[in-house]
């Protein structure tokens, strides 16, 4: 089972991952969330240090462009995923280990689908080969 560790926006994706449990969805275990209050609040040495630590995959989700409770917040981290990939490819860390997702609140389905499909995903590409290494 893949080690994933996501980051969940407040107002959209963590409720709709509560919209999924309440409605018993099947989600992979292989997540551990942590909530914050926008997408915006992950900096990208978050996603960074979780994969140097040896998680096998990190899944970001946010409000819908357009949606964010702060506006703009979910514009900020889209720019900065996109530039995350490229410092990962320069580190070669297979970009294909993080994901961004818009997920609202009451798409507790499509949160399902997210997880599901990213864990499968993670579990092709096999153990962060960074688990390794030692810091
Ligand atoms: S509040 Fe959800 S992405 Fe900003």
């Amino acid at each position: 089972m893949p080690n994933i560790v996501g980051f969940l926006c407040n107002w959209c994706s963590y409720t709709g991952a509560d919209l999924a449990g309440s409605n018993k969805l099947e989600v992979s275990p292989s997540i551990s969330v942590t909530r914050v209050m926008c997408s915006s609040r992950i900096n990208p040495s978050l996603v960074l240090n979780a994969l140097l630590w040896g998680a096998d995959g990190v899944l970001v989700a946010g409000c819908h462009p357009g949606d964010c409770h702060y506006k703009e917040g979910n514009y900020y981290t889209r720019r900065r995923f996109a530039q995350l990939k490229k410092v990962l490819e320069s580190l070669n860390i297979d970009p294909e280990r993080v994901e961004l997702a818009w997920v609202s609140a009451a798409e507790g389905r499509r949160y399902a689908e997210v997880v599901n499909t990213f864990t499968e995903k993670i579990r092709q590409l096999g153990p962060n080969p960074l688990q390794k290494t030692q810091f």
